[in-house]
């Protein structure tokens, strides 16, 4: 594969008639924090914008970038967030409750990361993890979690179902996002999903991002932004059904879908889709409206900055998440901006963030270089911190959450 390339056919539908919303210019994929020493390399970059397709109601990237680019080496871990493993922990269960019968049946996770999930299991069945990323495999592995090294399709469906036989459960959290070849993934969970299986998937949920969320969770990695009305498209090209639908508290919203051979659609599907459709979700004007309110929001931080430094004011970032990079990015935000970034990761630490150079260091420095204001790019957990940090807002340090609506407090 060439390093990326243009999407112009919808990945769901195959319509080629797809509307560009937003473009957010030519990016650094945003995991790619760098170090010190890589500085004067030339980091490539990638354009990241997005496209609404109004036959089957997808947004998704209007580029696709080489996965190996982006997912070897990966290094997020689903383990390093204790709200997720609590999550993980509960589906978990659900799934030994609803699904598992004895001892011999099969559980597949693919997206598996470091098995969080499959661990929870490995007591009630027989598991089996796939994912590409082999640092985190290797994880894996060591919690007692086989995982295969591979990208989940068609062939290595056939691969484990000759193997280990057909699946009772397969498993896909946070990963539909990042697949391209949608339907080369559909065909693997046909193959390999017993009669009676079913197929369980959490995505994060589109009517989130262009609601509570932000344009910020856009970048590289997530090439589809998905609604129910979608995924039925998706589901219905492969003959499947999606008999339950629910909206959870994760990343803001996620969508879970559990996906039958057989079955009518519950009535949790049926509300949600007319939620989704009473919000807008199958139509273009919706995601033009969001696209103008990330230029506005763009607009209103540069001002806001412009306005500090005319002040003199100094400002730092608090946390170094992927989409924080989307935003500087965007607005333009580099060294002159932003002094450095705090993050409680110890493997950010000491690296530069991607495209804009700015250091990320540990939390550590705020006891001795205090900025005025600190730039919330973490803002998903703002409750969280403006706890934490209770004792920095009482020496006169200012938060600025700048998305969804530019705020300070
Ligand atoms: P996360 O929301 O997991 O993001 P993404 O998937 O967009 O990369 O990342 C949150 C980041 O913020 C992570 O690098 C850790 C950092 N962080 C802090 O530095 N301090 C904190 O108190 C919290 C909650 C997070």
């Amino acid at each position: 594969m060439a390093r990326y390339f243009q999407k112009k056919q919808c990945r769901i539908c195959g319509n080629t008639r797809l509307v560009s919303v937003l473009d957010l210019g030519r990016q650094s994929p945003a995991n790619n924090f760098l170090k010190k020493s890589e500085m004067n390399r030339k980091k490539p970059r990638f354009p990241l914008a997005v496209q609404f397709c109004e036959n089957c109601s997808l947004l998704s990237l209007c580029h696709v970038v080489d996965p190996e680019i982006l997912f070897v080496g990966y290094q997020y871990l689903t383990g390093a967030s204790a709200p997720l493993v609590a999550h993980f922990v509960e589906e978990a269960k659900m799934i030994a409750r609803k699904f598992i019968r004895d001892k011999s049946n099969l559980v597949v996770e693919f997206g598996s990361n470091d098995g969080t999930l499959l661990a929870e299991l490995k007591d009630y069945c027989r598991v089996l993890g796939v994912d590409p990323a082999r640092n985190v495999a290797a994880r894996a592995k060591k919690r007692g979690v086989p995982t295969i090294l591979a990208f989940f399709g068609e062939r290595t469906a056939k691969h484990i179902q000759a193997r280990h036989g057909h699946a009772r459960v397969i498993v896909a959290n946070n990963v539909f996002a990042h697949i391209d070849a949608l339907h080369d993934v559909m065909r693997g969970i046909r193959t390999l999903l017993r009669e009676d299986g079913v197929f369980i998937s959490e995505s994060h949920w589109v009517g989130n991002l262009i609601g509570e969320g932000g344009f910020d969770q856009i970048y590289h990695e997530h090439l589809s932004y998905y609604s129910l009305h979608a995924l039925r498209t998706l589901a219905g090209v492969h003959g499947l059904i999606i008999t339950d639908a629910e909206l959870l508290p994760i990343h803001g919203a996620s969508l879970r879908v559990t996906m039958r051979r057989a079955g009518t659609a519950g009535a949790s599907v049926r509300q949600l889709l007319l939620h989704e459709e009473k919000i807008g979700l199958t139509r273009l004007a919706t995601f033009e409206r969001f696209a103008k309110r990330a230029s506005a929001n763009k607009a209103e931080l540069r001002e806001l900055f412009r306005e500090l430094k005319r002040k003199q004011k100094t400002i730092a970032g608090y946390g170094a998440p992927a989409k924080g990079n989307t935003l500087l990015n965007y607005c333009g935000f580099g060294r002159r901006a932003l002094a450095f970034i705090t993050d409680t990761t110890p493997s950010k630490q000491g690296l530069l963030a991607p495209g804009t150079h700015i250091p990320i260091v540990p939390p550590a420095i705020l006891k001795t270089e205090l900025p005025d204001y600190l730039l919330l790019l973490a803002w998903n957990y703002a409750d969280a911190i403006l706890e934490k940090e209770k004792a920095l807002r009482a020496k006169g340090v200012k938060f600025i959450i700048p998305v969804p609506r530019v705020r300070i407090v």
